[in-house]
């Protein structure tokens, strides 16, 4: 059986290594499709794939057409929006993601915006501290987790808000749950974002929900850009000359904030949250592992085409 690595960007020669191993143990053959110059090659060297393991590559409806004898796509990565469910679904296609490889690694990059923001982005002012302060974050799940674990070290109180995440699941994690997203953003001096962009949330982080952060506030965003409601985020950045934001996902306004509000508003270059090679690494194994797992055993743990 063939499994086909395709990566446009690829995985780190480390992670590569690993998955060939986890791959050739199983006594199946790896072929790497790194950089490939058009789709063409895709198309072509998924023909006669058994699965497929994709980063942000596109597996679209043309490429699922492709893939005659395909029976697993797996995207090394939390999100799975550049693969064609129905399409695949309609095919017989499993598709899985490998949630919480990279999650470490986002929440690791929250705390680092969080005390650049504390510090004043480091002009050199006195600034303040994280300890004893107070952060809501914005949905439970794997990053956010993460972040609570990382805010408790930093001896912050933290709340989080997630109506699909039980209250006693953020309590033994020592978090305090919040039922209203209202009370999440007054009441906290830092909010950090981990909602996914779905139809009930895009657009829905606005000017009435920012200018209510507490005076200070600071609104880190690690999630998507799409969440946010950009002409609000502006229009709150006016009105309240004490609020920043910051974020790895570049908001489409980005150099008219940027211009607008100075230092107050800071966006890394690219999406940098899951850029660590421990998770791009992470995330190669765990895809590896679950291709063989579902070849070998049928195992559809983290199928999301379910
Ligand atoms: N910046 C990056 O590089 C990067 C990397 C990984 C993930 N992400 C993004 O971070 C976000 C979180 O990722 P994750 O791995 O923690 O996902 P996850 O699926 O583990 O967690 C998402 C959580 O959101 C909750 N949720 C859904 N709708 C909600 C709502 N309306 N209000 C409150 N909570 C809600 C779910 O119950 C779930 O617990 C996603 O948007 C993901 O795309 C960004």
């Amino acid at each position: 059986m063939k499994v086909l690595v395709a990566t446009e960007k690829p995985f780190a020669a480390v992670a590569v290594d690993s998955i060939r191993k986890v791959i050739e143990d199983a006594g199946y053959e790896l072929e790497l499709l790194e950089k490939y110059p058009s789709r063409e090659e895709l198309l072509a060297a998924v023909a006669d794939a058994d699965a497929l393991i994709v980063r942000s590559d596109k597996a679209d409806a043309e490429v699922i057409a492709a893939a005659k004898k395909l029976k697993v796509i797996v995207r090394a990565g939390a999100g799975y929006d550049n693969i064609d469910l129905a399409a695949a679904t309609a095919a017989g296609i499993c598709v899985e993601n490998t949630p919480g490889q990279n999650s470490n690694a986002v929440a690791e990059l929250v705390f680092g915006m969080a005390v650049m923001a504390a510090r004043n982005m480091y002009d050199g002012t006195s600034g303040s501290e994280l300890k004893e302060k107070k952060i809501g974050i914005h949905a439970f799940g794997q990053v956010g987790r993460n972040v609570a674990r990382i805010a408790k070290g930093f001896g912050m109180e933290v709340c989080a808000l997630d109506p699909f995440c039980p209250d006693e699941s953020m309590k033994a994690a020592g978090v305090n749950p919040v039922h209203s997203v209202n009370e999440l953003y007054s009441e906290n001096s830092i909010v950090s974002i981990h909602i996914p962009a779905t139809a009930e949330t895009k657009g829905s982080i606005g000017y009435d929900l920012i200018t209510s952060l507490p005076k200070g506030g600071i609104l880190i965003n690690t999630a998507r850009k799409e969440v946010i409601d950009e002409e609000g985020l502006k229009k709150a950045l006016e009105d309240r000359q004490d609020i920043r934001y910051l974020s790895d996902i570049k908001p489409d306004n980005a150099a008219e904030l940027s211009s607008l509000f100075g230092s107050r508003v800071f966006f890394t270059p690219k999406k940098m949250g899951a850029q660590t090679s421990e998770a791009n690494i992470n995330a190669g194994i765990a895809a590896a592992r679950q291709v063989v797992a579902f070849l070998k055993d049928g195992v559809d743990k983290y199928r999301v085409n379910k």
